[in-house]
């Protein structure tokens, strides 16, 4: 059946720690025999990655909020196309690391005040929500550091300082709120292993 397959986004603020809980949810669904795709925006096909390269690398004031928003709408539908669609068609399970709410909390809530122009562009060329969304929530202080001590060169959007990261998490805690039966918020202050079993067993709950 087209579409069968399990549609799971990791969200939160920079350094909350999705990528190490998202590559620990697909090796545990894994081990239970679900066949799973991991992957993450901006990126996650060639074409799109390509242009996290443009988003994600530079100055903070490299581009407008608007142009932001186009970048990482094409980005996305790129990976839809090639990535996603054709692994929920084939009845696997999709993590990905971000999807929609990041622009929407990002660029929609944060960067700018556009959510409109954010709903308006994803009704038209996205059109698509993930079954379950994970929102990793904790502390911008300690998230910050975290994601600085990296060193990965991808800092555009720590640059922009911890009140954007304050902002950005109330933006995610009002996405909670509005849409509670997609989204479940993850406490990602505590043990790794404490939250990557909250997640797991979230995810499992979902999947039966
Ligand atoms: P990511 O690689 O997930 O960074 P991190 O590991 O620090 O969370 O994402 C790159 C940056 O792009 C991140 O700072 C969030 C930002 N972003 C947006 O602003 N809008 C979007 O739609 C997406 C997908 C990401």
């Amino acid at each position: 059946m087209p579409g069968a397959g399990l549609f799971i986004s990791l969200e939160g603020i920079d350094g909350a720690g999705k990528s190490t809980q998202a590559r620990l949810l697909a090796q545990a669904l894994q081990g239970r025999g679900f066949e799973v795709v991991q992957t993450r925006e901006p990126g996650g096909a060639a074409g799109a990655e390509e242009i996290r390269r443009l988003l994600v690398e530079g100055p903070p004031d490299r581009w407008s909020p608007e142009t932001e928003i186009l970048l990482f709408t094409a980005a996305r539908r790129d990976h839809l196309e090639r990535m996603i669609r054709p692994a929920l068609d084939a009845g696997k399970v999709v993590i990905t690391d971000r999807f929609a709410d990041s622009t929407r909390v990002y660029q929609g809530a944060t960067r700018g005040d556009l959510r409109g122009l954010v709903d308006d562009i994803h009704a038209r060329v996205i059109g698509t929500e993930p079954d379950l969304t994970l929102i990793l929530d904790m502390n911008p202080d300690a998230a910050l550091e975290r994601g600085l001590a990296r060193g990965s060169g991808e800092d555009r959007f720590e640059d922009f300082g911890l009140p954007f990261q304050q902002k950005l998490r109330a933006g995610f805690l009002d996405l909670a709120k509005a849409d509670p039966g997609r989204c479940v918020l993850i406490d990602a202050s505590r043990a790794e292993g404490e939250i990557a079993a909250d997640i797991l067993a979230t995810a499992i709950a979902r999947l039966s």
